[in-house]
């Protein structure tokens, strides 16, 4: 049994200038990988218990349910890798199944994926797990030399894939592509298109989580880059949009304001709005086209109350 931790540091410098670029732009953005700060991954673990949001309880139970099948549709694996394994937490119900000799986590939250990581070592004695505290959508190529020979399996669950637009998703799938390698495979999850009212409810729950998980952002900005966001004059503001098949989470202004963010001015017209998060939601059909695209053969599908998930080699 072993642990190492690697940590690849996500400099100030790309949060100052992927938002100082995000507010320059029209309309103005914040990518949503910069919601995950120790509040923001709290507040997400909270959405996951909300009763409005079923995305991570029906992912859960599907993968419990149907383990057998996609443990013997995966075959025998030497490396599971999962990118933004937060907790390490979904991984366990795939270690309990598969019995790989590694597991390689990555996460931008480096310090709380050690300690999930490290855990893991205690839980599953001769596994060998490594941490890489890293930005993977950037750095996800320096995550190779940490991969160890043998058959990989990339599991990319919880529907991140739908955070991203459908090029950038084709994108981020050929370069898992690459990292399994030639007889590697994908098992990925991703929430599907359904009752707009359902999706709409989703990202408005009642006890306002997904809220102050919007407008934490704004917290995060005024601690780490010395910004004077008044969070209480946005208003979070989520909708599913089904000409492009996604939620989209916005932050709106209250007034017409002006915001300092890293000694920069920007003006806020009332009812402007700062765009946070795309999540995207698929119809198994379109999903696999999207992965075919970028590499991927399917080779087997579960889904159940509206969450599904394909393997691919
Ligand atoms: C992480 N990701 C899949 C979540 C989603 O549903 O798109 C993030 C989230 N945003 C608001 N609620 C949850």
């Amino acid at each position: 049994m072993s642990f190492t931790f690697q940590d690849f540091p996500v400099a100030d410098d790309d949060l100052r200038s992927d938002v100082l670029a995000g507010l320059s732009a029209c309309p103005k953005a914040i990518p949503p990988k910069y919601f995950y700060d120790e509040r923001g991954c709290r507040l997400f673990e909270a959405i996951c218990a909300q009763p409005e949001y079923a995305l991570c309880r029906t992912e859960r139970a599907l993968m419990a349910s149907r383990l057998p099948d996609i443990a013997a549709a995966v075959g025998p694996v030497d490396c599971i890798v999962e990118p933004g394994a937060g907790e390490c937490s979904k991984v366990r119900l795939l270690l309990d199944a598969l019995h790989p000799t590694h597991l390689v986590v990555l996460d931008i939250a480096g310090a709380p994926l050690a300690a999930a990581a490290q855990a893991l070592v205690h839980a599953y004695p001769g596994l060998a797990v490594t941490a890489l505290g890293m930005d993977f959508i950037r750095d996800l190529e320096a995550a190779a030399p940490c991969l160890p020979p043998g058959r990989r399996l990339i599991y990319y669950p919880g529907s991140s894939i739908g955070n991203f637009p459908p090029e950038a998703a084709t994108a981020l799938l050929a370069r898992f592509r690459q990292l399994a390698g030639a007889d590697g495979q994908l098992l990925i999850g991703f929430d599907l298109k359904k009752d707009p009212l359902l999706l709409h409810a989703a990202y408005n729950d009642a006890a306002g989580i997904t809220a102050a998980f919007n407008l934490n952002l704004l917290e995060r900005l005024n601690r780490e880059l010395g910004a004077d966001f008044n969070p209480s004059c946005f208003r979070h503001y989520a909708f599913y949009n089904p000409v492009a098949g996604r939620i989209e989470m916005h932050l709106v202004s209250l007034a017409e304001q002006d915001v300092n963010v890293a000694g920069q001015r920007f003006h806020f017209a009332l009812g402007e709005t700062l765009h946070t998060e795309h999540s995207y939601k698929f119809r198994c059909d379109e999903f696999s086209a999207l992965a075919q695209t970028a590499g991927w053969a399917l080779k087997a599908e579960w889904a159940h109350g509206g969450f599904a998930v394909q393997l691919y080699g």
